[in-house]
């Protein structure tokens, strides 16, 4: 690799609001390198081979558990994976016994989806290990902003100024606030746009504009960035039925046809199928939701490489 030597401001990626201008710039950069190696034929670099990597998922994933394990695995780390559902932790033990145990099979670094906001945060105070958050309940998840951020700079060069909407349940979205702090530290204009009930009282103090209206936000943004309706996260009713929210916030082939709008379509998955966008739209000549997922296995590889590098 001829990555110039230099370091992540943090031991830890617990979230985007701890990451300096800097820190997310340098992890682009160092993406750019692993990207060009997954292209090769041989997608592999010895750059981890003496780490032990353990990703804890105490919470359902598709994307972010497999682009974890294969950016370890073209690392060359060692890879031991978890799962909540067929573990002790169903007999009662607790996060911190779990994990320490884990840590003591000799365990360096940790990737951890977990439910509860701020279970990354906690054991970032009782563990030396590094930690990378792989999603905490609806509080942050740092590698699908940086992965969003990534495919964004790949289409439009430099954000700064660039419009960005974020769509639909921003009160129960991790995404959403790692997404507002990536793209406003990069000097990119960000605007949500829900319902009132699923956007957040005070989110403007964030730095981002707020919007009920999606038409006028599809001709206003450059980048239309969907969220799914996180359905198991809401306890009452924000809206009266999905046909209804699909009928005013979701996007479609006919509503986007009649407007000057986006260029970009981007959704971090998974998609609810015509509900939050159709699959005319989500397949369409202006999604990038599979060069999002691609890019996913190239940031996470920096992300990796630079903690372990913060290590020697
Ligand atoms: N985007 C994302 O976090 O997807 P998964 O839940 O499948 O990991």
């Amino acid at each position: 690799m001829s990555t110039i030597r230099q370091q992540l401001s943090t031991r830890h990626v617990l979230g985007i609001k701890d990451l300096t201008p800097e820190d997310i710039r340098l992890i682009f950069h160092t993406a750019d390198e692993f990207k060009e190696v997954i292209n090769r034929p041989i997608k592999k670099v010895p750059s981890l081979r003496d780490i032990t990597i353990a990703n804890l998922f105490f919470e359902d994933s598709t994307r972010t558990r497999v682009s974890f394990e294969l950016a370890e695995k073209r690392l060359s780390a060692d890879v031991v994976n978890f799962s909540a559902s067929s573990s002790s932790v169903k007999k009662g033990e607790t996060l911190l016994d779990t994990v320490n145990n884990i840590l003591s099979m000799k365990v360096d670094m940790l990737v951890m989806r977990h439910p509860a906001p701020g279970a990354p945060h906690f054991l970032a105070q009782h563990i030396d290990a590094n930690i990378v958050n792989a999603g905490d309940g609806t509080h942050e998840h740092p590698t699908q902003a940086l992965l969003d951020a990534y495919s964004m700079q790949e289409q439009l060069g430099d954000l700064k100024g660039r419009r960005i909407a974020i769509l639909g349940d921003i009160l129960h979205s991790r995404v959403a606030l790692s997404n507002i702090f990536c793209l406003t530290k990069l000097g990119a204009k960000v605007r949500v746009c829900g319902p009132p009930t699923l956007i957040p009282r005070h989110i403007a103090e964030l730095g981002v504009e707020v919007s009920y209206d999606l038409r006028e936000t599809l001709e206003w943004c450059e980048v239309a960035n969907v969220l799914r309706i996180q359905l198991e996260r809401q306890n009452i009713r924000y809206f009266p039925s999905l046909r209804e929210y699909s009928r005013y916030f979701g996007l479609n082939k006919e509503l986007l046809s009649g407007l000057d709008g986006p260029r970009i379509i981007m959704h971090p998955g998974p998609i609810n199928r015509g509900v939050e966008l159709t699959s005319d739209v989500a397949d369409s000549e202006h999604s990038i939701i599979l060069q999002q997922v691609e890019n996913g296995v190239a940031i996470r590889m920096a992300v990796l490489y630079l903690l372990a590098v913060s290590r020697s």
